[in-house]
């Protein structure tokens, strides 16, 4: 169970009751995509006269600013609620509702960490001529407070764009071609948003086994994409006929195996130093420190030196010496007792890292 609800599940009803349900800081990353409340006044025609077939589904609607922002306001709390203080909070939307939300995230203590421009390559065109193509969405990133240490795969998103820092301008085509569900010829949900975007968002900003939310579960496009990845996912609508799609998508996905979804290249090593791992108890002066076979050990000293058969040295110079190396690195030889365990010094630099550097 988790809370009054089990994880890998969609449920019907109102997202704002159902979060209410879900225990405080307990879900890893939330992602939503709410109604954008866009406001399309009237049919819109293509020049050769066809109908575009946009988003003017009743879910969409609200009766006014103050309606729409009310709404907001309490599933945004809600999910601050439910989010781990390590979390991840994405919000999708375009220039109808993203501003008013972009404000009640940072009124109710969210940290905004990046705004995403998703630049549809295949946008819709401005029949009219009236403005320019609206050719991107708007996510927002934020942390669930300024404090909070979130995660983020900064290497794995390196390494995925071709080895140069990924950027906040993100350039995917909107969903179609066999991508996209249909029942009867037509699509099946209005807004169902490209996997891509999903996978990008999940695979850089939380773990294998994870917990994902998306209150507004649509045609099921996170949860399809959290079970893919190996995360574990619980999302809402309040349409019995979304739920429907979403759960016949969710049936044909296979989580990819394990080991596959873990990241093998070596992020940056963190700019800790011997003496930051004494300062904050992590290393204790005085203590042994031991090769992982425990065949050799050395004394910990106050200037984070180390006393080797009388020599003192770095843990790098100590460890080159007893290998009989030119040079050696000493994070990766050292190791100190804990109980009954060695644990290698080089865990430390992660864990002050993530404690005090993040
Ligand atoms: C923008 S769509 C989400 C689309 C989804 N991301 C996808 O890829 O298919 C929003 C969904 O939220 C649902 N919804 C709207 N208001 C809701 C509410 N108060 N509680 C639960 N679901 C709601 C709608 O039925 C709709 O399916």
């Amino acid at each position: 169970m988790f809370g009054k609800l089990e994880l890998n599940k969609i449920y019907k009803g109102d997202c704002i009751e159902l979060l209410k349900k879900i225990p405080d800081n307990s879900v890893d990353l939330i992602f939503a995509d709410p109604p954008y409340n866009l406001q399309l006044n009237g049919e819109l025609y293509r020049p050769n006269q066809t109908k575009v077939n946009g988003v003017n589904d009743d879910w969409d609607k609200f009766e006014s600013k103050e309606q729409y922002d009310n709404f907001a306001l309490l599933w945004i709390k809600e999910c601050r609620r439910v989010l781990k203080d390590t979390g991840g909070f994405w919000v999708i939307g375009t220039y109808h509702n993203i501003f008013r939300v972009g404000k009640i995230l940072q009124d109710i203590g969210f940290w905004i960490l990046n705004d995403i421009i998703w630049i549809k390559n295949n946008p819709i065109p401005n029949f009219k001529g009236t403005r320019f193509t609206n050719a991107h969405e708007t996510l927002i990133w934020a942390a669930k407070s300024e404090k909070s240490k979130y995660t983020f795969h900064y290497q794995a998103m390196k390494t995925s764009n071709d080895d140069l820092q990924m950027r906040s301008d993100w350039l995917i085509p909107i969903c179609n071609g066999k991508q996209r569900i249909k029942t009867n010829g037509q699509k099946a949900h209005s807004t169902q948003k490209p996997q891509e975007l999903l996978l990008r968002i999940i695979l850089s900003t939380s773990n294998p086994g994870d917990i994902i939310l998306d209150p507004f579960c649509g045609s099921g496009t996170t949860a399809a994409v959290a079970k893919l990845l190996g995360r574990k996912y619980i999302t809402f609508d309040n349409k019995q006929a979304y739920i429907k799609i979403a759960k016949q998508r969710l049936k044909q996905i296979k989580p990819l195996d394990k080991p596959l979804l873990q990241y093998k290249i070596e992020r940056k090593k963190p700019k800790v130093t011997v003496g930051n791992l004494i300062e904050k108890g992590y290393v204790k002066i005085g203590e042994n420190l031991y090769s992982a076979d425990k065949e050799y050990k050395a004394q910990v000293f106050a200037d984070a030196s180390v006393i080797y058969n009388g020599e003192a040295g770095s843990i790098h110079k100590t460890s080159a010496k007893i290998l009989q190396k030119e040079s050696y690195n000493g994070w990766t030889y050292w190791h100190v007792q804990r109980e009954d365990k060695l644990i290698s010094i080089d865990r430390f630099r992660y864990d002050y890292e993530k404690e005090y550097l993040l």
